[in-house]
């Protein structure tokens, strides 16, 4: 299966920032070696979408609320995501860490993503205190267990999972990429215990964390390592496009 190498814009970028970005992305990335997907601010996703209507980079949201409609002041809904983004950050750790997010709403956003005909990019990671203990896997497969419960085994397969160690996230400080190898391989084995190893083998699963064009390959070279969620170093086009032609 091809990588995916998905950029998270986060909270920057004005539209017209935004615009020049795509613009730029869409100039230099000539021979991509993965599916690639920007994740531009909800104010920028309608103009990015359109700007990138024909192009080979797909358009994602960075969030989705878990109803379809509703008084929920602030959201965004599923519903009007559609037309506009293929996939949908779910779970960010920074959603997690700064809004409250637990991993039984964060099962309800997925399987609202589901049902919204978006690909979700579950987030799943552990803080620096639990790798400290010993606890990353255990946290990592709690997360998955719950944040994966509304869903069918069918639409499991249609799931992206992003592990982001939090320590790593905005850091500088990446993963040390035999520790990602070791953690996307327990990943990969819990998919296939809990559902079957055809399921598991369409699931890609991508390292995020202080990914940059330097460090890219040793993550990608990880055995069974579907691709890369990218943060800061997304925001550079000459560092993105390189990413995605490696
Ligand atoms: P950085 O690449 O800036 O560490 O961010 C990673 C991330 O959170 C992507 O979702």
């Amino acid at each position: 299966m091809k990588k995916l190498i998905v950029g998270n814009w986060k909270m920057n970028l004005s539209i017209r920032q935004s615009l020049v970005l795509a613009d730029r992305l869409e100039i230099n990335i000539e021979k991509p070696t993965a599916d690639i997907v920007v994740c531009p601010n909800f104010i920028s996703l309608h103009a990015v979408s359109h700007e990138l209507k024909e192009s080979k980079i797909k358009v994602g949201a960075q969030n989705i609320n878990n109803n379809d409609d509703g008084a929920f002041t602030g959201e965004i809904s599923g519903p009007m995501l559609k037309g506009l983004a293929k996939y949908c950050i779910v779970g960010h750790s920074e959603r997690r860490v700064n809004f409250g997010e637990d991993d039984e709403q964060i099962s309800l956003k997925v399987s609202a993503a589901i049902r919204n005909g978006l690909t979700p990019v579950l987030c799943v990671g552990e803080n620096l205190n639990q790798r400290h203990e010993g606890l990353a896997k255990r946290t990592v497969l709690d997360q998955l267990a719950e944040d994966l419960s509304e869903l069918t085994i069918k639409e499991v397969s249609k799931v992206v999972i992003a592990y982001e160690p939090v320590w790593a996230i905005g850091t500088g400080e990446s993963a040390e990429p035999y520790d990602v190898e070791q953690m996307i391989n327990c990943i990969h084995k819990f998919l296939i215990n809990k559902y079957q190893s055809e399921i598991a083998r369409k699931i890609r699963i991508l390292y995020g964390g202080s990914v940059n064009s330097d460090n890219a390959l040793s993550y990608l070279n990880a055995e069974f390592c579907g691709g890369l969620l990218v943060g800061g170093a997304s925001l550079n086009y000459r560092q993105f496009s390189k990413i995605c032609q490696l």
